[in-house]
């Protein structure tokens, strides 16, 4: 199993615990959640492929090292991956954007599609996916089968906060995605909100809590 990436960064702790806070208004959770999009884009990208190229400073002639492959594409999950998204692009400003919209019944907690919009050049660019709760992981689960089903082979997913039982779920079924993410919580709880966690992200986003 690839398994979880947690950064340890402390500002990105300190942003985490303020996204937290039931106190933190809609603008200051939408404001906080592309921040920690930006961080968990830099630390999915860290070891993207390179390649060494000649570059003029204006001072000299060196080498140096940039992306061996034209950026990844970025996949929003609907609702709340589109915070994370707002963040994620301002790191790759070239990156093409797919939009996979799921809805959990909140019976059964099992996902269907509603929307998918992907990039045609999945297959040569691979792709972030961004949703900021891993709660059970059956979106997480299905929103890559949709991804690599659309050609990608290369997948990385970011998340704000996982639970257990999701990061179990998603390893287990794609052994082969890393996981970034900010926090790894306690547990899941009887309606399926991660504990501590954050409440409900697209909510809260948006404002329509
Ligand atoms: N989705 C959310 O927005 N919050 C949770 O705690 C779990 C799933």
């Amino acid at each position: 199993m690839t398994g979880l990436r947690i950064p340890d960064n402390a500002l990105l702790r300190h942003k985490l615990a303020r996204l937290r806070d039931r106190r933190t208004d809609s603008a200051g959770f939408r404001r906080l959640l592309a921040e920690i999009g930006a961080m968990l884009t830099m630390e999915a990208m860290a070891d993207l492929p390179e390649r060494e190229e000649a570059v003029e400073t204006p001072v000299t002639a060196t080498r140096a090292r940039m992306l061996a492959a034209p950026e990844p594409c970025l996949v929003a999950v609907l609702r709340a991956g589109l915070g994370l998204l707002e963040g994620a692009r301002g790191i790759l400003p070239e990156a093409p954007v797919g939009h996979l919209g799921l809805v959990r019944d909140e019976h059964t907690l099992v996902a269907s599609e509603y929307v998918v919009r992907l990039p045609r050049d999945l297959a040569a660019r691979g792709a972030l996916v961004l949703d900021p709760m891993l709660a059970t992981g059956g979106s997480a689960v299905q929103a890559v089968a949709r991804v690599k089903q659309a050609g990608a082979t290369t997948i990385r997913f970011a998340c704000v906060v996982a639970a257990p039982e999701g990061l179990h779920a998603l390893c287990a079924a794609h052994p082969d995605v890393p996981v970034i993410a900010a926090a790894l919580d306690e547990k899941l709880n009887e309606r399926g909100y991660i504990v501590p966690g954050l409440g409900d992200a697209g909510d809260r986003c948006f404002g329509t809590e």
